[in-house]
This record gives structure tokens, C-alpha cells and sequence, in this order.
């Protein structure tokens, strides 16, 4: 019996040593050390043996019992990380792939715009600066000299939060703000949000863009006011570009004067875009009214200036001969991607 055993034991050694899969491997346990297994018989004719050989073949069988197993283990360890090593072979990345795009966003419009306008005044030697859309009615109307009873205060034509507070509904104010905070010179340009009730429709919208100008220094005259002014112009929409002033009125400055491009579309001879006009408006100006100067702490006797407020949207609209302001503000990305 003791050399049954050791030959089943060297037996499985060798049939381990050659076997190629898990179901091999599976098998070749049952083979041995299954119920019906070689093993297993062996141990079921122990029986027959004489009460001092039993313990001592019963000793030896247990050991090749576990010596197997641990050799089914080993085996099946070293299975497994073939196996492994055979699907990292198999499978690999390809690093110099293309990867799938991610689509990459881009400017808004109006930004491009802005970013445009900025960089003109920039070259200009204006200072970029940024106000409050919340604004007290002081800033919004009386320090730039609007009457207690000048309509634009209307509560149907402003959002207030209270009668002191209000949404601005132009970047005018901050006009006020630079000069209680900077003594001239001063050159600076202010972008921003503004808010008027007005109904929405392809040229209004409750809230549009707009860009204050504000120059302060001694012997700042209306030349300086129509020299920066054209230049602007021609940097915008291209050095063929005339401008024209004609009158205008606005509390805060005097006199004041509305600007007209020659229409970028048509260069002035009339057309869709102009509405067969050849002139297209695209500001409101003027110099600072010597009551505004004042009420900042500014001495009109020594110090003159002019300011300018122009819309950003209806430029935007002009350069990209779009028809619908709401487009602008609608967030289709069909729309927003085209720019
Ligand atoms: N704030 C004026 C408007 O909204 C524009 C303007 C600005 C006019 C500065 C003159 C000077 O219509």
C-alpha cells in the first residue's frame, strides 16, 4: 500500500507538471483527491490493514493529500498569471491614438466684440474699470444733473429695488464714481450690464451692454472728443470709416452730440444694414457738464472733459449682420458656435 501511495504521489507530480487550463487542472483534482479518486480508494482500503500499519499508511496518505494539494494550488496559481500575462499581451493601448475630441467652447459675440473695443481704447491709453449694476439713484441721475423731475426717473421706465436703489440703466454713473475716487488726468473706459423696462423684441431687451468713456484733464476740448472718437470708429470697422456729430441733448454733458458711422456694410451708400441710410448711429457724447465736475469735487475752471456711452449689442448686431438681439442672449449653442 505505502507504494501505491508513492507512486500515486509522483504520478500526480508529473500530470501537474504538463497540465494547460483550470478545467485540466480541475479535473486532475478530482482524478485524485475526488471521492472516486485514486487517493480516496486507497484510504477506503485501509481497512484491511493490521491496527500497526493503519496509523502509519493513514500518516503517509494525509501527507500526499496535502503535498497534492498544495501542488494543485501552485499550479493553479502559475495558471492564472500565464493566463494574465497571455491578455496583457493581448491587450494593449495604443497611446499615439487620437483621442475623442472634446468640444472646445468659444467666445460669446458680445465678448469678442468687447475684447475688441477694450483693446482699441487700451492702445489709446484708457483704463479698463468696472462699476455696479445695483446703483443708487444718487449716481444714476442727480449727481449727473437730472432734475428730480426728469422723465427718464420714471418708475415705469426703471427697476427700483426701493426709491433710492435701482438696477442702472446706464454705465454713466460710474462717470461720477471715478472722479469722486480719481483727480484727473483721468482716461478711462467702463463696460458693463445696464437695465431700462423695455419690452423684449428683435432690437430691445430689458438688459443690453454698454460702454462709458470718461476723459478728465486740463484743456480737454470737443476736438479731443472728435479725434478719439474717430479714431475708435476706424479701428472698429476700418480706416475707410467717416464719422459725423450732430446735436444732441443729454443732462450730464454740454454740449452733447450723437455719432454716426458710415455704414460698415455699404460703405455709406445705402443699404438693408442702414436702412438705405449710409449712416448708422452708434453713440451718444458730450462734454462733462461743469455741474457733474463740480459735484465731484472737480474745479471746471481748471479741468474740462468729455464723456461717451455706447451700446455693445447693436455693434455686435452691426459687425455680425445679425437681425435679432434675443439670438444674443438665447444661449443656442447653433447660434453661439458660428462666431
Ligand atoms: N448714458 C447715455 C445713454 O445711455 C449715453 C451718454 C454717455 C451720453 C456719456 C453722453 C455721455 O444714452
Amino acid at each position: 500500500m505505502k507504494e501505491t501511495l508513492e507512486k500515486i504521489k509522483l504520478q500526480s507530480v508529473k500530470e501537474l507538471e504538463s497540465v494547460q487550463s483550470q478545467k485540466e487542472l480541475e479535473e486532475l483534482r478530482i482524478k485524485y483527491l475526488g471521492k472516486k479518486g485514486e487517493l480516496t480508494q486507497v484510504l477506503r482500503g485501509m481497512g484491511g490493514l493490521s491496527p500497526e500499519e493503519r496509523p502509519v499508511i493513514g500518516q503517509l496518505a494525509n501527507e500526499i493529500r496535502d503535498y497534492i494539494n498544495e501542488k494543485i494550488e501552485e499550479t493553479a496559481y502559475c495558471l492564472k498569471r500565464k493566463d494574465l500575462e497571455i491578455r496583457l499581451g493581448k491587450e494593449f493601448i495604443d497611446v499615439t491614438m487620437p483621442s475623442k475630441r472634446k468640444a472646445l467652447g468659444n467666445k460669446h459675440p458680445l465678448t469678442k466684440v468687447q475684447d475688441e473695443i477694450n483693446q482699441i481704447f487700451i492702445g489709446m491709453g484708457f483704463t479698463i474699470v468696472e462699476g455696479p449694476e445695483i446703483e443708487k439713484a444718487y449716481y444714476n441721475f442727480d449727481a449727473l444733473n437730472h432734475s428730480k423731475y426728469h422723465p427718464a426717473r420714471d418708475m415705469q421706465d426703471t427697476f427700483y429695488f426701493t426709491e433710492e436703489i435701482l438696477l442702472r440703466t446706464q454705465t454713466s454713473p460710474m462717470q461720477v464714481r471715478t472722479m469722486e475716487l480719481q483727480k484727473p488726468p483721468i482716461r478711462v473706459l467702463v463696460p458693463g450690464k445696464v437695465y431700462r423696462r423695455d419690452e423684449i423684441d428683435a432690437t430691445h431687451s430689458p438688459m443690453f451692454h454698454q460702454n462709458e468713456g470718461l476723459v478728465v484733464d486740463k484743456g480737454i476740448t470737443m476736438a479731443n472728443l472728435k479725434g478719439t472718437l474717430d479714431v475708435f470708429a476706424k479701428k472698429l470697422y476700418g480706416e475707410d470709416t467717416k464719422t459725423r456729430f450732430r446735436p444732441h441733448h443729454f443732462p450730464f454733458t454740454e454740449p452733447s452730440a450723437e455719432m454716426d458711422c458710415t455704414c460698415s456694410a455699404c460703405k455709406g451708400a445705402g443699404c438693408r444694414v442702414c436702412k438705405y441710410e449710409g449712416w448708422i448711429e452708434i453713440l451718444g457724447a458730450g462734454m462733462v457738464h461743469p455741474n457733474v465736475l463740480r459735484n465731484c469735487g472737480i474745479d471746471p475752471e481748471i479741468y474740462s472733459g468729455f464723456a461717451f456711452g455706447m451700446g455693445l449689442d447693436r455693434i455686435a448686431l452691426l459687425k455680425y449682420d445679425v437681425e435679432d438681439l434675443r439670438l444674443f442672449f438665447e444661449n443656442d449653442k447653433r447660434f453661439l458656435s458660428q462666431f
